[in-house]
C-alpha cells in the first residue's frame, strides 16, 4: 500500500490537554513521519469533539454561545500540537459544515434502509444535572454524579439496530486477527462480544434536553447522541479534508484508514459500535484499531483532585518538545500501562539523549574538524575493515557478510516494528543498540591514535554517515533533534523535503555526504541536573490547581498579547446589582438589573453558586460595551466578570473599597 491514513481520537473540546492526549497523539505523529519517510502518501488526521451536554453547559456557564466557546477552546489543542511538533494534515471539528452534513447524510441513509428505530424507552432523569441515566448507572437509587434523588421518565429515541451484528462482527474479527491489537485488547472484545447480549445503540436526545447537537434529518425535534457524531469524523474528513484532494477526487481513495489509535477507554465504542455502524452502512473497516495502555503519575492515578494532572506544555519549556515524545515512547511498550516521572525522564535524557546521541555526535564532529578541516571525507574502499563492515551492517537494507554483523537491520526493523506492530520502543532500543555499536566503533577504532590517512578518511565518513542515517531514524520521535543533526553534519535540506529528490536516502551512501561541510552546533541535549529541574517545578500552590491552560501562564510574546489600545476597547465600570431573579427554565441563568449609571440588563450564568438574595447590593464589575446578546430568550446588556478555577468554582469579582457606581474600571 502506497497510501497510509492515520488517526486520532477527537478529544473532547472542553478538556484542558494533558499527558493522555499528547500520548496518543504523538503516537498518530510518529506513524505519520515514518511512513512519509518510507515514500508513501500520508493523510494523518486529528481534531476535537465540540457537541453536547458538557460543551453547553460550560459555555452557559461563561456567557458564551456553545460555539463560541469551542472557538476559544479548541485553540489550546492547536497551539498544543504545534508546539509538540505533531504533523497532521488535517484538523477536523464536529462543527465543521462538513462534518454535519456528513453526519446527516449517513444517518439519514441508515433511516432510509431500516437500520434505525424510534423506540420508547425508560430511564432516570437528575433534573438538577440535566443527565438522563439507566437504572445500572444509579447510586443507590440517586443520581451517581451529585447524589441527589432521580426521576423516573419515559421518552422516546432513536435506536441503532447494533444487535443484528453480534455474531457478523465476531467472525469479522475472528478472521482478521490483526483489526484489533494488541493482542489482550482484542481477546478482550471477542471475551464481551461471545458472553454478552448485544442490545442496539440509542443515537439520539430529543432537543428539549440537549439543543448543542447536530439534527435528525428525518426529526427535528431531535439531536445525535455524542459517540453516532464522534466516530463519523474519521469518515467524514476523507470527504472535505484530504491532502491531494485531486487524486481522492476518484470516489474513496482515503477510506478505509489503516489505523486508529485510541487509548484502552473507547475501545469499545470504537471496537463494537463503529464497527457495526460501518456494516450497516456496507462501508469497509479500518485495517487496525489500535488501543494504548494509561499513563499514571508518580504510581498515582491522574486527576484532578489529586493535583497532579500533568501539563504537557510544562514539559516542553523544562525538557524540550523532543525528549518528551521520547521519553513517551521509550519508557513503556506501546499498549501497556506506564508510570511517568520527572525523575525517570531526567534520567533517560541524560544517559540516552546527552550521552548516547549526544556525545556521539559533538564528538563525531570534534574529530571531522580536526582531523579533516569539518569536511566529510571520501571513503576509500580499499581500506574498508570488518569494523567498518559492522557498524555498516547496522544501517544497510541488504545485509552485509561479517561476523558479528547484527541479525536485524535498522531498515527491517524499523518496518516491523512500527509499519507493522507499532512496537515503538523495541525499534528505539534497536536505535540505540547502533548508536551504542558506532560509540563503540570509536573506542575500538581510536582515531586519535590513526596514521594511516585513508583509514582515518574512513573512520570519519563511517561516522558521519552512521549519524546521517541515525538522524533518519530518529526523526520520527524526534523530529527536531533528527533535521538537527542533519544540520550540523552540513545538510542543508530538511529530513522529509529530501524524499522527493533522493529517494535512496535511507541506504547507507544513499545521499552524497562526501565533501560537505560540517556546522557544529550547541549541545543536541543539554544535561539536565534533577535537583534544578524540581526547583524549576511549579510551586506547590500551583500544583494543586494544575491545569494551567494559556490563559494563566505569563505570556511575554505571540499572538495573544494584545495592545493597550485592543485592552482600551473593552468599557468596564462599577455597577451596583438593584434587582435579581432566576431565569425560568435555567439553574444557572440569574436576571440582574444592574446600576452602571444607567440601569441595565445582564444575565449572568452564576446561579450553581449564587442565589438572586446573595446578590442584591453588591458592588460588581461590569462590561459595558459589549452587543447586547440573548441568553435562554431573555436580553443581556452586558457581563459581569468573576473568576472560575480548574474545578469549576465561581467567585464574582467586586471592589474591595466602597466606590460608586459607574465608576470606570481601568
Ligand atoms: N471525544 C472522545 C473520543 C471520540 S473519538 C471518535 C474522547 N475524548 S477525550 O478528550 O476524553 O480523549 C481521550 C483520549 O485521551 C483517549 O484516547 C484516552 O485514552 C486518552 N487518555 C486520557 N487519559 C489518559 C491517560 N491518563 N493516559 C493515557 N491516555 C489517556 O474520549
Amino acid at each position: 500500500m502506497y497510501k497510509f491514513y492515520v488517526t486520532t481520537p477527537i478529544y473532547y473540546v472542553n478538556d484542558v490537554p494533558h499527558i493522555g492526549h499528547a500520548y496518543t497523539t504523538i503516537a498518530a505523529d510518529i506513524l505519520a513521519r515514518y511512513n512519509r519517510l518510507a515514500g508513501k502518501k500520508v493523510f494523518f488526521l486529528t481534531g476535537t469533539d465540540e457537541h453536547g451536554q458538557k460543551v453547553q453547559q460550560a459555555a452557559n456557564e461563561k456567557n458564551r454561545s456553545p460555539k463560541e466557546h469551542a472557538d476559544l477552546m479548541v485553540e489550546n489543542f492547536k497551539s498544543l500540537w504545534t508546539r509538540l511538533n505533531i504533523s497532521n494534515n488535517a484538523f477536523i471539528r464536529t462543527t465543521d459544515s462538513g462534518h454535519v452534513k456528513t453526519v446527516q447524510g449517513l444517518m439519514q441513509r441508515l433511516w432510509d434502509i431500516g437500520e434505525i428505530e424510534r423506540r420508547k424507552y425508560v430511564g432516570w432523569y437528575c433534573t438538577p444535572d440535566e443527565r438522563f441515566w439507566t437504572e445500572k448507572d444509579l447510586n443507590e437509587g440517586n443520581c451517581p454524579e451529585c447524589g441527589r434523588p432521580v426521576e423516573q421518565i419515559q421518552e422516546e429515541n432513536y435506536f441503532f439496530l447494533m444487535s443484528k451484528y453480534q455474531d457478523s462482527l465476531i467472525a469479522y474479527i475472528d478472521r482478521n486477527p490483526d483489526y484489533i491489537r494488541p493482542e489482550t485488547r482484542r481477546n478482550e472484545v471477542l471475551g464481551f462480544l461471545k458472553n454478552n447480549e448485544l442490545g442496539d445503540l440509542c443515537i439520539s436526545r430529543p432537543k428539549q434536553r440537549l439543543s448543542w447537537g447536530i439534527p435528525l434529518t428525518f426529526d427535528d425535534n431531535f439531536v445525535t447522541y455524542v459517540w453516532f457524531d464522534a466516530l463519523v469524523n474519521y469518515f467524514s474528513a476523507t470527504r472535505y479534508l484530504v491532502p491531494d484532494a485531486e487524486m481522492a477526487k476518484s470516489g474513496d481513495f482515503w477510506w478505509p484508514p489503516s489505523h486508529h489509535i485510541i487509548g484502552k477507554d473507547i475501545l469499545t465504542t470504537h471496537a463494537v459500535y463503529w464497527s457495526t455502524m460501518l456494516m450497516a452502512l456496507k462501508l469497509p473497516l479500518p485495517e487496525n484499531i489500535f488501543a494504548h495502555g494509561w499513563w499514571t503519575i508518580e504510581g498515582k492515578k491522574m486527576s484532578k483532585s489529586f493535583g497532579n494532572v500533568v501539563d504537557p506544555n510544562e514539559m516542553i519549556e523544562k525538557y524540550g518538545a523532543d525528549a518528551f515524545r521520547y521519553f513517551l515512547f521509550r519508557e513503556v511498550p506501546f499498549g501497556h500501562d506506564g508510570d511517568f516521572s520527572e525523575e525517570a525522564m531526567v534520567n533517560r535524557i541524560n544517559t540516552d539523549l546527552a550521552n548516547d546521541l549526544g556525545n556521539l555526535l559533538s564528538r563525531s564532529l570534534t574529530m571531522i574538524e580536526k582531523y579533516n578541516e569539518g569536511i566529510v571525507p571520501d571513503p576509500v574502499v580499499s581500506k574498508e575493515r570488518d569494523k567498518e563492515k559492522i557498524v555498516r551492517a547496522r544501517f544497510d537494507s541488504e545485509s552485509v557478510d561479517v561476523q558479528g554483523g547484527p541479525a536485524l537491520t535498522l531498515y527491517y526493523g524499523f518496518d516491523t516494528f512500527i509499519s507493522t506492530k507499532l512496537e515503538f520502543s523495541h525499534a528505539v532500543s534497536l536505535l540505540w543498540s547502533a548508536i551504542n555499536s558506532v560509540n563503540k566503533y570509536i573506542e575500538d577504532s581510536a582515531p586519535w591514535k590513526e596514521k594511516d590517512r585513508g583509514i582515518l578518511s574512513n573512520i570519519l565518513y563511517t561516522l558521519a554517515e552512521s549519524l546521517r542515517l541515525i538522524a533518519v531514524y530518529v526523526y520520527p520521535f524526534m523530529p527536531s533533534a533528527g533535521d538537527n543533526i542533519w544540520k550540523q553534519l552540513g545538510i542543508n535540506t530538511g529530513i522529509e523535503e529530501t524524499i522527493a529528490s533522493s529517494p535512496g536516502y535511507r541506504e547507507w551512501a544513499g545521499y552524497k555526504l562526501s565533501g560537505t561541510r560540517t556546522s557544529k552546533g550547541g549541545a543536541l541535549f543539554p544535561r539536565i541536573d534533577l535537583k534544578k529541574a524540581k526547583e524549576t517545578r511549579k510551586s506547590s500552590e500551583d500544583r494543586v490547581n494544575p491545569s494551567r491552560s494559556k490563559e494563566n501562564k505569563v505570556e511575554t510574546s505571540g499572538d495573544n498579547l494584545i495592545s493597550i489600545s485592543d485592552f482600551s476597547k473593552v468599557r468596564l465600570k462599577v455597577g451596583k446589582v438593584i434587582t435579581a431573579e432566576k431565569v425560568e427554565g435555567s439553574n444557572k441563568l440569574i436576571k440582574l438589573q444592574v446600576d452602571t449609571g444607567e440601569t441595565r440588563q445582564v444575565v449572568a450564568g452564576i446561579g450553581k453558586t449564587y442565589s438572586p438574595n446573595d446578590l442584591l447590593g453588591k458592588k460588581v464589575a461590569v462590561v459595558t460595551n459589549l452587543q447586547p446578546a440573548k441568553l435562554m430568550g431573555v436580553e443581556s446588556q452586558g457581563m459581569l466578570l468573576a473568576a472560575t478555577d480548574s474545578e469549576g468554582a465561581l467567585s464574582i469579582l467586586t471592589v474591595d473599597r466602597d466606590v460608586k457606581e459607574g465608576a470606570k474600571i481601568k
